[in-house]
């Protein structure tokens, strides 16, 4: 193992998006799995949508950790991820049919997570055509309908299917309650036999993977264990600290870590952010730096296209102004980018370094999204470096105009660069 190998073996290591989301996070996430035992989903649900590539195989992983793809990794999906168990089962069925081993010893279901149900995804469906031209553009998956029931305190959980029958009892009563408002709503209601009879199977399936993983994971670093904490989503979609109400309905950043794993603050060791040479963002809400020429070359290319919903992301410019107001949140220690080679044809490339509205100059992000929405971004370019990385094998060799443009972007955000990612490929991740 050499020195740059070496640095990655550690006792626990956060993994978040600096932008928001589809960062790129599973590649790496994969990458840095080969040194970790464990790794951990702690936020979202299957909202998420990682894409890892192995050899010929492309995988998409909703809730699972990608970590499920390296045999003797064990994963841990944690109190604070929403899980429809229904889906989760079909995402084990999935990965079983392409060969890959899905035990109850190497998968393992927080008891106190949340559940996601069809009425969920009814409400979540329903209130995004309430709100018209305000709506979020959310992946319908019912994430922040089973989050607001968390919030609330009327939620089921992954304990509550130990009891088949009070399981089935407590189901039938929430459908029918959820119903009320979905008939309100000028919905129609949902059946009630069916889903008991649906999710009655699923419970049954995934009780043998149901555990007390906060126990789990703090027997498992006191044996010593490295643990990757895998983020979802990215730092802009946090619902404290992203572009409210145009967010998702957990914390993605670094600290939901340890509120979403019960693995406390002073237990973590590094935080590595993740962000793409330059911005997309699904769903509605404001991107300062969106622009079309970027965003035609990159759909061109028939890239930028979300893995769970098939929406072509919006695409902009870099925004150092977004991923500084990260650096601080998240706390970097180090930085991985991705998706460089997807500017490999540009003759120049813009780098947004402050924004400017009303008469004002913006150095960080501002709070008030009708001052965001006016925000114009501020530019610095550099030279494109127009020949294609996706061959290169080390940093060194990456073309100088290429190493300046990266190292750019993290001076600006203010973390240290580690990785430069140039491909979906295990092979084209670039250690500084
Ligand atoms: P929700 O999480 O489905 O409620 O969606 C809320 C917002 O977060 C929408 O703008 C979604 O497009 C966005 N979002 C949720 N999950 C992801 C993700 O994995 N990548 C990028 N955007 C996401």
């Amino acid at each position: 193992m050499d020195a740059k190998e070496q640095r990655y073996i550690m006792a626990t290591t956060i993994l978040v998006g600096a932008q928001w989301g589809d960062e790129g996070k599973g590649k790496i996430i994969d990458v840095l799995t080969d040194r970790n035992d464990i790794v951990v989903r702690y936020a979202g649900g299957n909202n998420a949508g990682h894409t890892v590539e192995v050899g010929d195989q492309k995988f998409v992983l909703h809730l699972i950790p990608s970590g499920i793809l390296h045999p003797g990794k064990v994963c841990v999906i944690g109190n604070g991820v929403v899980v429809d168990p229904v889906a989760l089962v079909a995402e084990m069925d999935g990965l079983v049919k392409r060969g890959i081993k899905v035990g109850s010893d190497r998968l393992l279901l927080s008891e106190t997570a949340h559940m996601v149900l069809p009425y969920h995804r009814e409400l979540d469906a329903q209130r995004e055509v309430l709100k018209g031209k305000q709506k979020i553009g959310t992946t319908k998956r019912g994430i922040g309908p089973a989050y607001g029931d968390k919030a609330a305190r009327i939620g089921l959980r992954m304990i509550d299917m130990a009891k088949p029958k009070e399981f089935s009892e407590k189901l039938a009563r929430k459908v029918k309650e959820n119903n009320e408002i979905l008939r309100a709503l000028g919905a129609k209601p949902l059946p009630v036999a069916a889903i008991s009879q649906e999710y009655l199977a699923a419970a049954k399936r995934l009780r043998p993977f149901v555990a007390n993983t906060v126990v789990y994971l703090h027997n498992a670093m006191k044996a010593g264990k490295n643990i990757l904490f895998e983020g979802a989503q990215g730092t802009f979609l946090d619902i404290d600290h992203g572009t409210y109400p145009y967010v998702t309905s957990s914390n993605t950043t670094a600290g939901g870590a340890c509120t979403g794993s019960g693995v406390p603050p002073n237990k973590m060791n590094t935080v590595i952010a993740v962000m793409k040479a330059y911005t997309t963002r699904v769903g509605e809400g404001p991107l300062p730096t969106e622009n079309a020429m970027i965003s035609d070359l990159l759909h061109g290319l028939g890239r930028e296209f979300g893995a769970t919903t098939g929406r072509p992301r919006r695409v902009g410019w870099f925004d150092a102004v977004a991923t500084r107001h990260a650096a601080m949140v998240n706390g970097i220690d180090e930085l991985a980018v991705t998706n460089l080679d997807g500017l490999d044809t540009l003759e120049r490339i813009k780098i947004c370094v402050a924004y400017r509205a009303g008469g004002k100059t913006y150095e960080t992000m501002p709070n008030d999204l009708a001052v965001l929405a006016k925000c114009k971004p501020v530019y610095i370019e550099m030279d494109g470096w127009k020949q294609p990385l996706h061959e290169v094998k080390t940093y060194g060799e990456l073309p100088a105009k290429a190493r300046a443009y990266v190292e750019k972007i993290a001076e600006l955000t203010g973390a240290k660069l580690a990785i430069a990612s140039i491909g979906p490929r295990r092979e084209q991740t670039l250690t500084t």
